[in-house]
């Protein structure tokens, strides 16, 4: 199987979690968009998603899925979503096309986070993929040195504004031995918007397809 036929798989294989009459959060990437092509042959059963990200909000209009803003819903049942890395703890790298705000918003007001992946994402030490971390412009600069200082060497994602108008620092050279307290840390530092660890909120359910098919980690 192709990686994308992996990631294919994946996604139809969380539409089992998806129950009549609710409004869902929507992630954002090349699996979640299987995923929203899943949810279109089953539109019926929806009231609505909450998206992402404005390209997943736009895929979802297209299909004929109503968008709700969260302000509006309430708490939400289901979040799926891709990630960049993932562990057997169900702790990801999230943020490689710069949702991560709002993917961490969406998975907050969830109660049940459903991951889905091809098994080349798994990993059993985050940070080979450059963790995001999501800055307001003007801490540019003193994000990036203090990002030296714990040790991670900051590389600014080149023509690339999030959906809030931000920017984003790539951190390469990271082995997170202790995601919750990285994420913690990053997140501390003045100017910081978000970083794409989800360790504090982690996964509920990790689905990773591979060519024997699709295993759940719970
Ligand atoms: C988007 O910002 C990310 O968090 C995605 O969920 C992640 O990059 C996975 O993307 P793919 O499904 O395209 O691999």
């Amino acid at each position: 199987m192709t990686a994308d036929e992996k990631k294919k798989a994946v996604a139809l294989a969380a539409l089992e979690y998806v129950e009549s009459g609710w409004v869902i959060g929507v992630g954002t990437g090349s699996t979640a968009n299987h995923f929203i092509d899943g949810l279109a042959k089953i539109k019926g059963k929806l009231d609505g998603a909450v998206a992402s990200s404005n390209a997943t909000a736009d895929r979802l209009k297209k299909v004929g899925i109503p968008v709700l803003d969260l302000n509006s819903t309430g708490d939400l049942p289901l979040y799926v979503d891709g990630a960049d890395e993932a562990t057997k703890h169900l702790h990801l790298i999230k943020g490689g096309g710069g949702a991560l705000t709002r993917e961490k918003i969406v998975a907050a007001a969830s109660a049940k986070f459903v991951c889905i992946a091809d098994d080349s994402k798994l990993v059993d030490v985050l940070g080979r993929f450059p963790l995001p971390v999501e800055v307001i412009p003007m801490a540019r600069s003193l994000v990036a040195r203090r990002i030296v200082e714990l040790g991670g060497q900051p590389v600014l994602r080149e023509n690339f504004k999030t959906d809030n108008g931000n920017i984003i620092l790539d951190v390469h050279n990271l082995k997170i031995m202790n995601p919750v307290e990285l994420e913690e840390k990053l997140d501390h530092l003045a100017g910081v918007v978000t970083n794409g660890l989800f360790a504090r909120r982690p996964a509920d359910v990790l689905l990773l397809a591979s060519d024997q098919g699709v295993r759940k980690l719970t």
